[in-house]
């Protein structure tokens, strides 16, 4: 989980529901977002932090006043960058508190100090959810905008049984990420999406690589999931673990990839190579025994099959599948990648410098510029999931041209 995913602000009241909460934690992570559990001074009667903190692997608040946390900072800068704050379980009192702005601690202060989205899973016994009070504070709310994810009917902690019980951790989760993530052109949409290098076999222990993490690929595969659409993953031998995806195909050398990518494409409405396949692989294929060393020795090097150009041809100048490729070079990439695309006979080419600090491969980061048939966009310096948001919002804009088309 690296820093650029959605963030979202997991707010714990108290009702015996908090342990449900853990859940949540674990199924918006499931779903790519990372967590920021905020939990209120009664929550803490039923679950501790550390539960929380074990599961969203960050520190979580308890307290507007906890020592060395600058308050007003942390509510700020948490309120700034959350896509969207949740609330469950949410007791009435929180529920009183919010509609009243009231902001005697740091969950009720932070529903104050945010522009995203609030959705409360309120919880709690039966008359008091039928309460006068608790209806019309409920009404203040819905009325402002607030998302409700209404309580179940069971057995209550109580011994009663009526409405009130807390919904189900995936009905929650679920109705967070489409108030963050509504239906898009990407939605059931399928996608296949390359990363990684990709390995040539020189002989049984050699092979020529390339510095490619996976990164880029595995941020526009889980971006991908998180818009709904079904992603298959072609991925070569990456030092960093692969998201959760509908389907991962695991290659070595870019003839292999070449094979899964022609295959998969051709159930794919966009394809995206953001792999850095082999340009040149041993001709003639590995060494079959190990080659003993001696003096200098020389390699012969074929090309190997240009996929995203094999996949421009095959397209005979369709709109679908939309296809985007990758550009690494160093020095400024522009020209060379226009040059790419027309020759290519692709959508866009995401252009980067390589050279350049923070870009490239093996990074966190990436500065990329978005080359298209109307122009060229240069992005600052960005996290690779904000890299692959923006790269996604073109391809929806290019899925929704190519569906008038
Ligand atoms: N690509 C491919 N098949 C190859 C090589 C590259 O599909 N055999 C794809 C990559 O996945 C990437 C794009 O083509 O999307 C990169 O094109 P390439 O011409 O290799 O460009 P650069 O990496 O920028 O390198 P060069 O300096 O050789 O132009």
């Amino acid at each position: 989980m690296s820093a650029g995913e959605p963030l979202i602000g997991l707010g714990v009241s108290g009702g015996i529901g908090a342990y449900k909460a853990v859940e949540v934690a674990r199924l918006l992570q499931k779903r790519g977002y990372r967590v920021q559990a905020i939990l209120t001074r009664h929550a803490r009667k039923f679950i501790g932090p550390l539960t929380f903190e074990a599961i969203t692997r960050r520190p979580v608040i308890t307290s507007q006043w906890a020592a060395g946390m600058n308050a007003d900072i942390e509510h700020i800068a948490l309120a700034t960058e959350m896509r969207a704050l949740v609330v469950a379980p949410a007791t009435a009192n929180v529920i009183g508190k919010f509609a009243h702005g009231i902001a005697d601690d740091f969950l009720s202060a932070l529903y104050l100090a945010t522009r995203a989205p609030l959705l409360i899973a309120p919880a709690m016994n039966t008359v008091m959810w039928e309460h006068a009070a608790v209806r019309e504070n409920l009404a203040t709310l819905t009325a402002r905008g607030v998302h409700v994810v209404e309580p179940g009917e069971g057995y209550l902690a109580c011994g009663w049984i009526g409405t009130g019980r807390l919904a189900e951790p995936e009905e929650i989760a679920e109705a967070v990420h489409r108030v963050v993530c509504p239906a898009g052109p990407l939605t059931g949409c399928h996608l296949l999406v390359t990363a990684g290098p990709t390995r040539e076999d020189i002989d049984p222990v050699r092979y020529l690589g390339n510095r490619s993490s996976g990164r880029m690929g595995f941020a526009i595969a889980q971006e991908a999931m998180r818009r709904g659409a079904t992603v298959h993953l072609v991925a070569g031998p990456t030092p960093v673990e692969p998201p959760a995806v509908t389907t991962l195909t695991r290659v070595r050398s870019a003839a292999e990839m070449h094979a899964a990518v022609m295959a998969g494409a051709v159930q794919a409405a966009v394809v995206i190579m953001a792999a850095a396949v082999a340009d040149y692989t041993p001709a003639g294929g590995a060494h079959g025994d190990k080659i003993d060393k001696g003096g200098p020795l020389t390699l012969t090097l074929e090309r190997t099959a240009d996929i995203l150009a094999d996949l421009g041809r095959r397209r005979h100048g369709a709109p679908m599948p939309v296809l985007v490729g990758f550009a690494a070079q160093t020095g400024p990439p522009v020209a060379r990648a226009a040059e790419k695309r027309v020759r290519k006979q692709v959508d866009l080419i995401v252009a980067n410098d390589v050279s350049a600090e923070g870009a490239g491969f093996d990074v966190e980061t990436n500065q990329v510029t978005l080359v298209g048939a109307s122009g060229h966009e240069a992005l600052p310096l960005m996290s690779k999931p904000a890299v692959a948001a923006a790269i996604l919002d073109r391809v929806e804009a290019l899925l929704t041209a190519a569906a008038r088309a």
